[in-house]
């Protein structure tokens, strides 16, 4: 196995949790004259260079941002596509995932999904749950507006049945009751495809999250742009508010 520490010129002070816009598939798709869902395929194919890299670096977490709340406002056509292709992934992957020890967990509301979509992912969970590599997660239908009106529902239901004072509430109350709780602190976040900003992603999470947005398409996002990213996240200064 290549050593990728070497390849890249990176140190052992890798990001431990990382999460990824993958931006981009779209745009990829039309500059090629291809439908949209062929962008979301090979952006699907990307993602074995990435689980695999962040493996062999030693990266605890990794973080997709695969369908967000605000998606279903896209055609019905791109959303059955997308949902048809998490199928078609753990079909395909899920046993060279479980193989290499990947724990697979799902960000986000899937009750509204395909039934065969959740039957997929469901299974993907129940095989891998007591795997302990990569613990890879799938933002579906995630928002984080949502999430943390569902941390405040459950936190106000505790506090009704009196299982805890509102005095009691502080960070962790609230760290505990989101879809990452028990993941490792999120410390970089990177978009593909140019735009700047989060799109409802993780916003209480990434408190001191370093961001790296980069031009490439996500279906050309590798092995060695991804190794950059992590390049770059050790060179910036991390101070959380210190000197
Ligand atoms: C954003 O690009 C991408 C998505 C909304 C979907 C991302 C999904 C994948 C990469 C496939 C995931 C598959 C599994 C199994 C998790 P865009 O469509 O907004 O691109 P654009 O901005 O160029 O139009």
């Amino acid at each position: 196995m290549t050593d990728l520490f070497e390849k890249y010129g990176l140190n052992p002070n890798v990001p431990q949790h990382v999460a990824i816009i993958m931006d981009g598939n779209g745009r990829w798709a039309k500059q090629r004259g291809l439908p949209r869902a062929s962008g979301h395929r090979a952006g699907m194919e990307t993602l074995r260079a990435l689980i695999e890299t962040s493996s062999q670096l030693g990266i605890k977490a990794l973080t997709l941002y695969a369908f967000s709340t605000e998606n279903w406002k896209r055609p019905i056509t791109e959303v059955s596509a997308l949902f048809d292709l998490v199928v078609e992934y753990f079909v395909k992957e899920i046993d060279e995932l479980h193989e290499n020890g990947v724990k697979i967990n799902v960000i986000g509301d899937i009750e509204p999904l395909p039934q065969r979509s959740r039957n997929a992912l469901v299974a993907a969970m129940q095989k891998t749950h007591e795997n302990g590599g990569l613990m890879l997660n799938l933002a579906i239908n995630y928002g984080a507006r949502s999430e943390l009106c569902m941390a405040v529902k459950k936190i106000a239901e505790c506090v009704t049945a009196g299982e805890i004072a509102v005095s009691d509430i502080d960070e962790s109350t609230i760290e505990s009751n989101l879809y990452t709780a028990g993941l490792p602190e999120l410390d970089l976040i990177i978009r593909t495809a140019g735009e700047q900003r989060l799109s409802n992603f993780l916003l209480y999470q990434a408190a001191y999250a370093e961001l790296v947005f980069v031009n490439t398409y996500f279906p050309d996002f590798g092995e060695a742009e991804y190794a950059a990213t992590i390049a770059e996240f050790q060179k910036r200064s991390r101070r959380y508010g210190g000197l």
